[in-house]
């Protein structure tokens, strides 16, 4: 497949033909809400109804045609449509839709590429077709390696709408009203390092990594039964807003749960396959996960994710009732193995490295030159700008993050962001001209909110 598949449909982009959301993306919303509901904010926020994806653009039903940076919800991650995950998808559709978790040829090629590209010794596999199911499957395969039945997370964390992903999820006022108690029992939760926003420093202000260890004994000590079977955690906070812990983080918990015999849980369905610049997030860190999650980038639009363990507890998945109707299905074997190979034949996680380092530098330069930018943040194509009132005492600033998310839209740029953080991940396949094209959307955005609030 030739690397430059997408580019054809990029020569004319951001192509605005009617203001968006324009008239028949209204007409089109109105009619799905009268019996669709549950939309995410973004959504609310900006009702366009797309039709078409291409590559790094996707067009609305109005023809406006928009550079992607939200690779829909970090799920297209080699641009909408690749051809050789499309092709695989239609090839299988045509042969063999389902056989329940009966061995087929492509699952088996896809089981050797994943033992290829992952760390040795995670090497017992399991598929499901949706991350919350998988974070379940990862719940279950803890309690059956350990015997316990306690779990600890992380404030912001998200892990997916089941009841376990949940309960070991930030909780919005809307959860627990509609849910009435929302954590199961013995699902706890912790604070992490967020170096913009430490819960813990050192004298001289900087964040303290010891001190979030020290915090976790303490708190398994005196708050837990002392049956804590895992430590669940997104390597990187992607819904929290692509917050990255300092470098020396990772490599402390994963001493720490050794030490203690708790089992290191690295739920990589947003971090994983490439959107931080390596197959595992975790491995900028030379941590191995006990088990780990993948999803979203992992089969490019199709749904197909995966939970790991090691694979001196694989056999624990004989244990746990671990198959599904449809996890493993020869359509998601094969998108999830054409997306791989895909990767590595037009050597993406090299790109995303150095546009990645083109991003951040770029988004610094932002920082500096706007009072509204508290921080910039990222690795990869995993990014961050936090909007803030004012940069000494860092109050979020939730209306700029909204006018800013809408403006941009309205200018060509189809993206996720909600909160005060605005949150970016663009195809993997984006060069600089393009990463540059959309920070300019986004730059021109917050100028215009700063003028209107009175910053300039
Ligand atoms: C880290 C993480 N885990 C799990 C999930 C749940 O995945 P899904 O929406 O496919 O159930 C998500 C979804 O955003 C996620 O970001």
């Amino acid at each position: 497949m030739a690397k430059d598949w997408w580019r054809q449909s990029a020569a004319d982009i951001p192509k605005i033909l009617v203001e968006p959301p324009g008239p028949k993306s209204r007409e089109l919303h109105a009619s799905t809400t009268r019996y669709f509901h549950g939309l995410s904010s973004q959504v609310k926020l900006f009702p366009v109804a797309f039709e078409e994806g291409h590559g790094i653009t996707l067009t609305d039903v109005d023809g406006n045609k928009y550079l992607d940076f939200s690779s829909g919800i970090y799920v297209t991650s080699l641009g909408h449509s690749h051809p050789k995950v499309s092709e695989a998808v239609a090839h299988w559709a045509k042969k063999l839709m389902n056989c329940h978790d009966f061995t087929t040829p492509i699952k088996d090629a896809l089981l050797r590429k994943m033992d290829q590209i992952l760390p040795g010794k995670l090497r017992g596999m399991q598929f499901y077709s949706d991350g919350t199911s998988a974070v379940e499957a990862g719940i279950r395969a803890a309690r059956a390696i350990t015997g316990k039945h306690e779990f600890l997370s992380c404030f912001r964390d998200f892990h997916g709408k089941t009841l376990a992903a949940v309960s070991c999820a930030q909780m919005s006022r809307g959860d627990s009203l509609s849910y009435g108690p929302t954590r199961a029992p013995g699902f706890y939760m912790v604070p992490r390092p967020n170096p913009y926003r430490p819960t813990f420093t050192k004298a001289d202000g900087t964040i303290d990594t010891d001190a979030y260890i020290r915090y976790y004994d303490e708190f398994i000590r005196e708050g837990t039964a002392g049956n804590v079977a895992a430590f669940v955690l997104e390597p990187a906070q992607g819904w929290g807003g692509s917050i990255f812990p300092p470098d020396d983080f990772f490599p402390k918990l994963r001493k720490y749960c050794d030490e203690k015999g708790i089992l290191l849980f690295a739920d990589e369905v947003l971090t994983g396959m490439g959107r931080a610049g390596e197959w595992l997030c975790m491995s900028h860190w030379d941590v191995v996960p006990d088990i780990v999650t993948f999803g979203k980038s992992f089969g490019n639009g199709f749904p197909v994710t995966s939970m790991v363990v090691r694979e001196e507890n694989a056999t624990v998945l004989d244990k746990i009732s671990a198959s599904s109707s449809y996890g493993g299905n020869p359509m998601a074997c094969a998108a999830a193995l054409a997306s791989l190979e895909a990767i590595e034949e037009e050597d993406i996680l090299e790109n995303v490295r150095t546009v990645g380092k083109f991003f951040m530098k770029r988004m610094e330069q932002m920082k500096e030159a706007h009072p509204i930018i508290g921080d910039v943040k990222g690795k990869g194509f995993l990014l961050g700008i936090e909007l803030v009132k004012d940069k000494k005492t860092k109050e979020p600033f939730d209306e700029a993050g909204k006018l800013v998310y809408q403006k941009a839209f309205r200018k060509g740029l189809a993206w996720i962001p909600a909160g005060h953080i605005l949150r970016m991940s663009p195809p993997l396949i984006m060069d600089e001209k393009y990463a540059e094209m959309g920070l300019s959307m986004i730059e021109e955005a917050i100028a215009e909110v700063e003028k209107e609030h009175g910053y300039r």
